[in-house]
């Protein structure tokens, strides 16, 4: 029998996000610095001891599964892993998702959608073409909207996630909002988080979402929606719209209390929290001792996971770790 994933404080896991490359084709400001050194292939799990590990936790009940990144559609053989993933879809996991960064969306949402990825999160802080160049310092805005609209094509639901920066998208969160209510998106709000060195100080750029909340309920009208993604958003329907605002708080609202979920990295670490250094090596532990050994290895990485983040912003503070979002996947 296997033992079902219940943290130290008593929280179940159910949600894995996986980490498939640490490499973006994107540079965006709050996430990454502009010269970046990523992990050599060598250190980079195979697909097969992705899905090795995956499956595992698939077994022990983990029912949603997010690919992240850095950019997940930036490694070769990402299709090949949405495939085989997929065949859990319905026989074991309820959902098997995606975060983006849009680029490549045109050529890969029909791979996404017939694998049985249902729903796509799309990073996307501007509609502003320069200053969407300026935040990601390498996008092409008009690729990343083709990348949505291909996704929209291809039967995919898609949400909008944008993280709010002062002085440079702040202004433009209500108009974001209209689009998204246009064109039959979902949009995630999302407070930067200290996570990793970047080339400036992220007090300067941060934005309290209770406040973007006050304006936008001036705006719109917005009604509690009690639906649950397994993520850490609260959601509100947007007039009788289709669309769902989320806002995803850490900062003003900590969501630690409900949290069901764990990170494994590019490398084959699993993270037990965003916020926090303790990780187990569930790649040395698979290829040193199989399955038992990584069962092993998952539930000493379920007794350390931390009760709650400590992130604070301020000003000249440290990141709260020194890794990047990347690497986690978010
Ligand atoms: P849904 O399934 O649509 O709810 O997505 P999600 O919010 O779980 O995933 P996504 O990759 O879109 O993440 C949106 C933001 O939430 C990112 O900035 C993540 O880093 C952040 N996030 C996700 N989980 C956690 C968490 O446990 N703690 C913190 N602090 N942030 C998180
Ligand atoms: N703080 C908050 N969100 C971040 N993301 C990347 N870095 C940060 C950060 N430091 C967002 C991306 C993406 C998601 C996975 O995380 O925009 O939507
Ligand atoms: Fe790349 Fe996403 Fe980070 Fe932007 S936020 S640099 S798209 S990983």
């Amino acid at each position: 029998p296997t033992r079902a994933l219940v943290d130290a404080h008593g929280r179940s896991i159910r949600y894995l996000r996986i980490s498939v490359t640490d490499r973006c084709d994107l540079r965006c400001r709050y996430c990454m610095a502009e010269q970046m050194t990523f992990l050599p292939r060598a250190a980079v799990l195979a697909l097969e001891e992705i899905a090795t590990i995956a499956e595992r936790f698939i077994a022990r009940g983990v029912t949603k599964i997010r690919l992240s990144g850095g950019e997940p559609l930036v490694r070769r053989d990402v299709g090949d892993l949405v495939r085989r993933l997929g065949r859990h879809v319905g026989a074991g996991l309820d959902e098997l998702t995606m975060t983006t960064n849009g680029t490549r969306l045109r050529q890969h949402a029909d791979t996404l959608y017939d694998a049985g990825i249902r729903r796509l999160n799309v990073s996307f802080d501007s509609r502003d073409p320069d200053r969407f160049r300026f935040i990601t310092r390498h996008g092409d805005v008009a690729q990343v909207l083709d990348g949505i609209t291909a996704a929209q094509e291809a039967g995919l639901r898609v949400k909008i996630n944008m993280v709010a920066l002062k002085g440079l998208n702040e202004d433009e969160i209500p108009s974001m909002l209209q689009w998204c209510v246009d064109e039959g998106l979902d949009l995630s709000l999302i407070e930067t988080m200290p996570l990793g060195a970047i080339d400036e100080d992220r007090i300067d750029r941060f934005v309290p979402l209770t406040r973007v909340f006050d304006d936008l309920s001036t705006r719109f009208a917005l009604n509690r929606d009690d639906h649950r993604s397994g993520g850490p958003a609260r959601y509100w329907r947007v007039g009788d719209s289709d669309t769902r605002l989320g806002l995803i708080s850490p900062l003003t609202a900590n969501f630690c209390d409900g949290c069901n979920r764990v990170r494994l990295t590019t490398e084959g670490k699993l993270y037990a929290c965003l916020g926090h250094d303790d990780q187990v090596d569930l790649k040395a532990a698979l290829r040193t001792g199989g399955v038992p050994a990584l069962d092993a290895a998952i539930d000493e990485g379920l007794r350390i996971k931390p009760a709650r983040h400590d992130f604070r912003i301020e000003a000249g503070a440290a990141p709260a770790v020194a890794r990047h979002m990347s690497v986690t996947g978010g």
